[in-house]
């Protein structure tokens, strides 16, 4: 027998059940779902990561769609549940997918959603905060206040990068990739490499058009190329920030041999995903080089970090918190319902009222 769940229930006699494993911010998402007649229900379960035995005691014998998180298991255990109990919609509240099997899900019938360009400006704004607090020494220069430490100005304190007038690299040139480069780009006058597997032509036009209006000024104009292989870009910038997808391509993509590439003074962000970067490798590699920087997001192990990681200096750490702007979540959690809505086809939504309430 299931285990029970504790649940919150909006609407309580919707024709449709659906789930979603989390709370999520805002009400519109809950909105949504009730105007087309669902039975919302969402899991109040005070643990951070629901395990799959979890979510498939709160999928129960009839389900028709589930929301559920970046941090599930949606493979092939859960999908067969979800068929079992008649679901037909599975949505990711998240750009990124690489926590779906999408082959399992295809085979029992479930289709599958995800949220993208809602978490494209919040995502790539905390690239920049990462890229600057990395660059000014911010975190550090924080905690020697805080700790009292600070006797008066010094030519030599908290001294670190100057970001005008630099190149800043970026691998993965998409979305968020190419949204990250136009802030640093117009932002502070860097010029841009980039690496990913297809040309970024708005992102080129974008920049050679910013040169111009720079150059007409009387200023320095600003450049861009795109780099033939990643380890181009790796030894030519000064900031480089990681955006592409985790696949099996970009597994370990910056590991040991590509950090030594790197400049000993370059700073490296990842707001993608943990394991496209080796964290061992990394954290050795910031204790020989003092001066190299890293703003990280996410990590190999979430929630952990690489024994030594939390002991460097050089690094700058925050929890997985890229797309966590009220804007951004609120639209997470729309297009998640929205997705959830658009996928259970045989429920023959009225697809004009969806789209003309939001
Ligand atoms: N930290 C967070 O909270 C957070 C938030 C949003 C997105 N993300 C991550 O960012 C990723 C990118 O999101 P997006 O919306 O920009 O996606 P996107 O699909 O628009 O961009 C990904 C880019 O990576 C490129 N790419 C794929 N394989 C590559 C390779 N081997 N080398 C170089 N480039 C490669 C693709 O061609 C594409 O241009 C997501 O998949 C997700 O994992 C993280």
């Amino acid at each position: 027998m299931a285990k029970p769940v504790q649940i919150e229930v909006w609407n309580p006699n919707g024709k449709y059940r659906v789930i979603s494993t989390k709370s999520m911010p805002g009400t519109r998402w809950i909105d949504l779902l009730v105007q087309q007649d669902c039975r919302v229900e969402i899991c109040t379960l005070n643990k951070t990561i629901l395990s799959v035995e979890d979510i498939i005691a709160l999928i129960g014998d009839k389900c028709d769609g589930v929301i559920g998180q970046l941090t599930e298991d949606w493979g092939d255990t859960l999908f067969s549940a979800l068929s079992k109990a008649g679901g037909k919609a599975f949505s990711n509240m998240a750009v990124g997918y690489n926590n779906v099997d999408v082959d399992a899900a295809t085979k029992y019938g479930v289709a599958v959603g995800n949220t993208p360009g809602v978490l494209t400006e919040t995502t790539a704004e905390l690239a920049a905060s990462l890229s600057l607090a990395a660059a000014r020494r911010i975190v550090e220069a924080d905690g020697f206040m805080r700790a009292g430490l600070y006797e008066g100005w010094l030519p030599h304190l908290f001294v670190g990068n100057l970001l005008k007038g630099q190149t800043v690299g970026v691998i993965g040139a998409g979305r968020i990739g190419s949204a990250y480069a136009r802030m640093m780009v117009e932002g502070f006058k860097m010029n841009l490499i980039y690496y990913d597997l297809y040309q970024a032509t708005r992102l080129e036009k974008f920049v050679t058009a910013y040169g111009q209006f720079l150059k007409a000024n009387g200023e320095q104009p600003v450049t861009w190329k795109r780099a033939s292989s990643m380890d181009e870009v790796l030894q030519e910038a000064d900031v480089i920030s990681l955006h592409p997808i985790l696949d099996k391509t970009t597994y370990h993509l910056v590991n040991k041999e590509r950090l030594s590439m790197m400049k000993k003074e370059a700073i490296l962000v990842n707001c993608s995903r943990g394991p496209v970067v080796d964290e061992v490798a990394l954290v050795e590699h910031l204790r020989e080089n003092p001066m190299f920087r890293v703003g990280l997001d996410v990590f190999e192990d979430e929630p952990y970090m690489k024994p030594g990681l939390a002991d460097m200096k050089n690094a700058v750490v925050v929890p997985h918190i890229a797309s966590a702007s009220k804007w951004t979540r609120e639209g997470m959690a729309t297009l998640a319902a929205l997705n959830v809505l658009v996928d259970m086809r045989s429920l023959h939504i009225n697809f004009f009222i969806i789209l003309h309430s939001i």
